[in-house]
């Protein structure tokens, strides 16, 4: 690898939060990467339009996981609409920034959530 992480996504890809699966999940989002080919899991629970719980399972590189990690933490006890508007923007704000060639990582966990919110919609309708 030619490029340094900086500390927080070092710190999130060796401690990353939230990792695993919602039994019961309210939606959950799955995507790929054209890119990469590597894939990312995303669940979520919704109580009263409330994100109360996020779990990813990440199928990818290091910066997809620290993504995803911050994701979540960024994500949890949002309402639907402002979890929406959610996008890797925010994201590599929050991070402080990833290498040019790892910015496909951080939409990936943008496109997971979005994916993950549209499927907990489709339900409720
Ligand atoms: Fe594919 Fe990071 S290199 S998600």
């Amino acid at each position: 690898m030619t490029q340094m992480y900086n500390k927080k996504v070092m710190e999130h890809f060796s401690n990353p939060r939230n990792v695993g699966e919602i039994e019961n999940a309210s939606g959950t989002g799955q995507v790929g990467s054209a890119a990469c080919g590597d894939i990312m899991k995303i669940d979520i629970k919704v109580e009263d339009n409330i994100i109360v719980d996020v779990k990813f399972k990440t199928f990818g590189c290091g910066a997809a996981v620290a993504s995803s990690s911050i994701a979540t933490e960024m994500i949890i006890g949002k309402s639907v609409e402002e979890a929406l508007k959610f996008t890797n923007k925010d994201l590599l704000k929050e991070i402080g920034g990833l290498p040019n060639e790892k910015i496909h990582c951080s939409i990936l966990a943008e496109e997971a959530l979005q994916e993950a919110i549209n499927n907990y919609k489709s339900k409720i309708k």
